[in-house]
Formats: structure tokens, C-alpha cells, sequence
């Protein structure tokens, strides 16, 4: 079967619709944040539902800590699937350093009825990975969401390999292509570093001995890594 870019398209279209269904809070988020003057960068209601999955089996297994990660908070769109999915007791740390975002972000969990699972801080992924490394130790996470800087993927996995758990999970969006770049071709500057940045960060984990990994070519492609 030829995948052509109507075919693509209509693919996409008919996952959100099966698969994307949202609640009210959901549907309503990134509507007001790109009102607000927010970017419309968040993943999409099929990838949220993968994601929200995901956080489920990875909080599930026998010494779970029910302690997941994400890097890129934007409006707290994944940051409320993610949450929805965590155990009683448990925590997502998300990490954003726009201002704007964050304060946008805790509204969102707030209204979420999330807030008191969910911590921001206000800092870099790569920040943060260094503070996280030092004050859980490692092994000490269930899943890691990367969806920050594309060029600063292979050091987040090289940060956040350590802290993931034996059968955690490393997930990781916009592995395929984002805005100006695919994983086949990129214009030139910083759409290039992108992409380049991605293949390397796709190769790393695919090659590293410590994961068993995959990627899914959902939207922008998600990279979904288990710890073994
Ligand atoms: C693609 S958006 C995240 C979307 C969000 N995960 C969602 O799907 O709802 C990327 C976010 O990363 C934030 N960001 C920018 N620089 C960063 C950095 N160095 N470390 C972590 N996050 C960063 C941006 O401000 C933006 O809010």
C-alpha cells in the first residue's frame, strides 16, 4: 500500500478520531493557550492517549515508584494525560523554563483537578536532569517524556538513562520530523541540527544494550524504550 500524502493525512485524522477522544478540560486547553499567545506545539490527543497508556504499564510493574519526568511542560496538555495516568501517590516532575508556560501549566492542572500530583520547575531539561540525578538517585523513575529542545536529545537520554528503572520507560516525541524538518530530508541550519540531532538520539537508543527500543511513526513519531 502507497502511503501518499492524502493517504497520511486521512490516517492521522482517523487515529484522533478513535483513539483521541478527550474530556472537556482536554479539548478545551490548547485552544486557550494559543489564545493566551502560546504556541500550538503539543502533542496531539492520540499521542496523549499513547502516552497516558504508556505511564499506566510503566507505574504498574513491581517496583514501581510512581515518579515520571517530562521536559517540555508548554500548557500542560501531555503533562494532564501523563498525570491521569500516575497511581495513587504518585508524581510527575515536568520541567519548563518559559515563564509564560509554566504559569499558564499550573492553571491547566489545577483545572485538571491534577495539581497536587504534579510539580513544575522552572528550569532547563538539562538542569533539571542534573538536580533529579542527585536528589533521587538512580533506578528511580517510572518513564521519561522528552519533548523539549530537539538538539539536546541525545544528552537528555545520556542524563536520563541512569534514573529510569529496570522495565521503566524512556518516550520520546518528534523523533521522525517537527515543523520544518522529516527524518528522510531537512532544509538547511538549525531544521538540519534538528534532524541530525534526532537520528543520532534514535541510534543511540536503539543501539544502547541497556533498552529494548521502538518508534512509532504516530504524528511526528514517538520513540517508546523500555529499560531492560
Ligand atoms: C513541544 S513543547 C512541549 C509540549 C508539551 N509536552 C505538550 O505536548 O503539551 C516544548 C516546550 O519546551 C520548552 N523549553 C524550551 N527550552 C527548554 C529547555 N531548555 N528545557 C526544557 N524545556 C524547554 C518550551 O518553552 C516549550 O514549552
Amino acid at each position: 500500500m502507497n502511503m501518499t500524502p492524502q493517504r497520511w493525512d486521512n490516517t492521522n485524522t482517523y487515529l484522533r478520531e478513535v483513539f483521541g477522544k478527550q474530556d472537556s478540560v482536554l479539548g478545551g486547553l490548547m485552544p486557550a493557550a494559543i489564545a493566551a499567545g502560546i504556541p500550538a506545539i503539543a502533542v496531539s490527543a492520540d499521542v496523549g492517549r499513547l502516552l497516558h497508556l504508556l505511564v499506566q504499564l510503566a507505574c504498574a510493574r513491581p517496583g514501581a515508584t510512581g515518579r515520571v519526568i517530562e521536559l517540555g511542560t508548554l500548557a500542560g496538555y501531555s503533562g494532564i494525560w501523563i498525570a491521569r495516568a500516575l497511581p495513587p501517590g504518585g508524581k510527575l516532575i515536568t520541567i519548563e523554563p518559559e515563564p509564560k508556560h509554566a504559569d499558564f501549566a499550573q492553571r491547566m492542572f489545577a483545572a485538571a483537578g491534577v495539581a497536587d500530583r504534579v510539580e513544575i520547575r522552572r528550569t532547563t531539561g538539562i538542569a533539571a536532569l542534573h538536580d533529579l540525578a542527585r536528589e533521587l538517585g538512580p533506578q528511580s523513575v517510572d518513564a521519561v517524556f522528552l519533548d523539549a529542545i530537539k538538539t539536546e536529545y541525545p544528552e537528555y537520554f545520556r542524563l536520563a538513562h541512569p534514573l529510569i528503572g529496570r522495565g521503566g520507560l524512556l518516550l520520546a516525541d518528534n523523533v521522525l520530523g517537527s515543523g520544518n524538518w522529516w527524518i528522510d530530508e531537512a532544509a538547511p541550519g538549525e531544521a538540519r541540527e534538528s534532524r541530525d540531532a534526532a537520528d543520532r538520539f534514535n541510534r543511540m537508543v536503539a543501539d544502547d544494550p541497556d533498552f529494548e527500543a521502538a518508534a512509532v511513526p504516530i504524528r511526528e513519531g514517538v520513540l517508546i524504550a523500555r529499560r531492560r
